[in-house]
């Protein structure tokens, strides 16, 4: 009686890790979502400040320093990706570097800014998300 009871037990145990460790296999790390979740948040400000017309270049200069260093993350949150898309990230540095050198102090300035760096998103998105 005894033994049955631990030879149950121990199945249970061993279906309960089973099923936790494919559940950690599928969700891997939530690292890539966070690093897009920070970028979609500052970008998100910044397309903010352009429709309402307020273009603080504090703000703004911070909003892009923000959103440079979390694009920083993207080829450690992807290890492993393949080389069209590291290029993909490679364009976003880019554009977010352009950025950050114009310091734009405009509404005007801002949009022309954001506009390579939305491309970058939605270049990459296309192809690989
Ligand atoms: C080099 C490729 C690449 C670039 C550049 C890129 N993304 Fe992404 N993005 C992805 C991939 C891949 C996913 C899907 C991630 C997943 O589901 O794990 C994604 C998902 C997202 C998501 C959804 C996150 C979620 O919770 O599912 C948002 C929001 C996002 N990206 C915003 C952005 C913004 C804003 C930019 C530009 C500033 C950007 N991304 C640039 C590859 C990229």
């Amino acid at each position: 009686m005894r033994s049955a009871l631990l030879i149950a037990l121990g199945l249970v145990i061993g279906i309960l890790g089973t099923a936790f460790a494919i559940s950690a296999l599928h969700q891997r790390t939530p690292l890539p979502k966070a690093v897009m979740t920070v970028m979609a948040y500052h970008m998100s400000q910044l397309e903010h400040s352009v429709k309402a017309q307020q273009c603080d270049a504090t703000a703004i200069r911070t909003n892009l320093e923000r959103l440079q260093s979390a694009a920083l993350d993207i080829p450690g949150a992807f290890k492993g990706a393949e080389d069209p898309f590291m290029q993909a990230s490679n364009k976003l540095q880019g554009s977010l570097k352009d950025a950050v050198s114009a310091a734009p102090g405009t509404c005007a300035a801002l949009a022309t800014a954001l506009q390579p760096v939305d491309n970058a998103c939605d270049d990459c998105h296309k192809r690989f998300r």
